[in-house]
């Protein structure tokens, strides 16, 4: 995952034609899109989508593909562009270049920034790919003047040129895909390897869309329909399956965070004088796997955050699955939605059972892996078998 920045190298990338000066306007640009007033219009398409995706899987998945595809579609409707997402084949296109992308950074790469690495090279082909990919979604939107009301019109409206787009679309998907995709499919294996939870959440997200919707025999995306983004993401609205997702998040988030000082001084935190340039990191191990604040941390138990345990409350900042303070995460909200749709309806679509690449039952998810830089599948292959409910 080290090649996961796509913008690593700035002066790299000038000298070949790309100049990437989005700097702190694409924060507010991606925060404007992820306001919940504006997803909640295009939401009956990303039922549909996530609707289509789930009712077509069959037998044996592997999640930390199949289900990343999905929140990756979802994703580019919410902050890329409606043309993109309707392509299934495009989206499909987009994931094998982010997943190359990915590959394409070595830690020489990012030690030597200056040396014309092959990887560099290749890196750079990639994301022209990317480019050609958005350019060609903007040049049709141009042309067509249609004044469709998603990402990509308000990027346009905000006088962005394609390659400006491009960059914004690329870094947005980078923040929002690499975590969310990969939580959506351990949630559903954390699910999967706890029946009596599986079948209360189960029960939880039933009663949540009948309160909304009990006519049965309608398609399930059409008994969402008058389901807002907000209904889902209300945190009375789904308490067990919020706690457990925050467990997941707690277990499987396990990556160093990293701050920079580059204020330009020496500052001091705390008593402790930290040079600029220095680069300050901390492990979120240090809090979610820590036996002071957490009974048995490396096990997967969601009611140590009810009302009565409440362990996460014990110190301040013991959870930061999201972050903390000025630079938590944007897209928490958009994030939760995605995955408790897709698990919703995975999970009334399907009974599910984690299994090895060989088809056999594992009853325990592999033990967390602690040495990634980013939030990673498994080391080793955990799929998910579905049968039909
Ligand atoms: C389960 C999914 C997600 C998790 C666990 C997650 C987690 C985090 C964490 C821990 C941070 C803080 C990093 C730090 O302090 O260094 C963060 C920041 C951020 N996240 Fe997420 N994230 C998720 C989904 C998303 C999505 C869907 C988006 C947008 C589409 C997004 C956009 C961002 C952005 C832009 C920041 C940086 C905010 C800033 O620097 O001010 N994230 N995320």
């Amino acid at each position: 995952m080290l090649g996961a920045t796509p913008s690593m190298n700035k002066d790299f990338l000038r000298s070949m034609g790309f100049d990437i000066t989005l700097g702190g306007r694409a924060i507010k640009f991606l925060s404007a899109l992820l306001r919940t007033e504006r997803i909640n219009p295009s939401r009956a398409i990303l039922y549909q989508y996530a609707d289509q995706s789930i009712s077509d899987l069959a037998n044996i998945i592997d999640p930390f593909d199949t289900i990343y595809r999905i929140v990756f579609r979802l994703t580019v409707n919410t902050i890329g562009a409606s043309s993109i997402s309707a392509n299934s084949d495009v989206c499909d296109a987009l994931v094998n270049i982010f997943h190359e992308l990915d590959k394409s950074g070595t830690p020489a790469t990012i030690l030597f920034p200056w040396f014309p690495w092959w990887e560099r090279m290749r890196r750079f082909y990639l994301m022209k790919h990317f480019h050609d990919i958005t350019t060609a979604a903007v040049d049709d939107r141009r042309k067509s003047s249609r004044d469709d009301d998603d990402p990509l019109q308000y990027l346009l409206d905000q006088r962005l040129s394609s390659l400006e787009i491009t960059q914004f679309i690329l870094a947005a998907l980078f923040a929002g895909i690499a975590n969310t995709g990969v939580v959506a499919a351990y949630f559903l294996c954390d699910l999967a390897t706890h029946p009596q939870y599986l079948e209360r959440v189960r029960t939880e997200l039933h009663d949540f869309v009948s309160r909304f919707n009990t006519d049965e025999s309608l398609p399930f995306s059409a008994r969402l329909r008058s389901i807002t983004v907000e209904d889902w993401i209300r945190s009375d609205s789904l308490p067990l399956t919020n706690r457990c997702l925050k467990e997941t998040l707690r277990l499987r988030i396990a990556t160093p965070f990293q701050r920079l000082n580059d204020s330009g001084k020496d500052i001091d935190i705390a008593g402790t004088p930290v040079p600029h340039g220095t680069i300050l990191t901390f492990h979120s191990s240090f809090m979610h796997h820590n036996e002071d604040f957490y009974t048995k941390p490396l096990v997967w138990d969601p009611e140590r955050f009810n009302r009565e345990r409440a362990e996460d409350k014990r110190r301040p900042m013991a959870f930061v699955g999201w972050g903390l303070g000025k630079h938590q995460c944007l897209g928490q909200k958009l994030a939760k939605f995605e995955i408790f749709l897709i698990t919703a309806l995975t999970v009334f679509s399907y009974d599910i059972e984690t299994v090895d690449e060989n088809g056999t039952l594992m009853l325990e998810m592999p033990p967390v892996q602690l040495n990634d830089a980013v939030v990673s599948p498994p080391k080793r292959a955990v799929h998910l078998k579905l049968s039909v409910r």
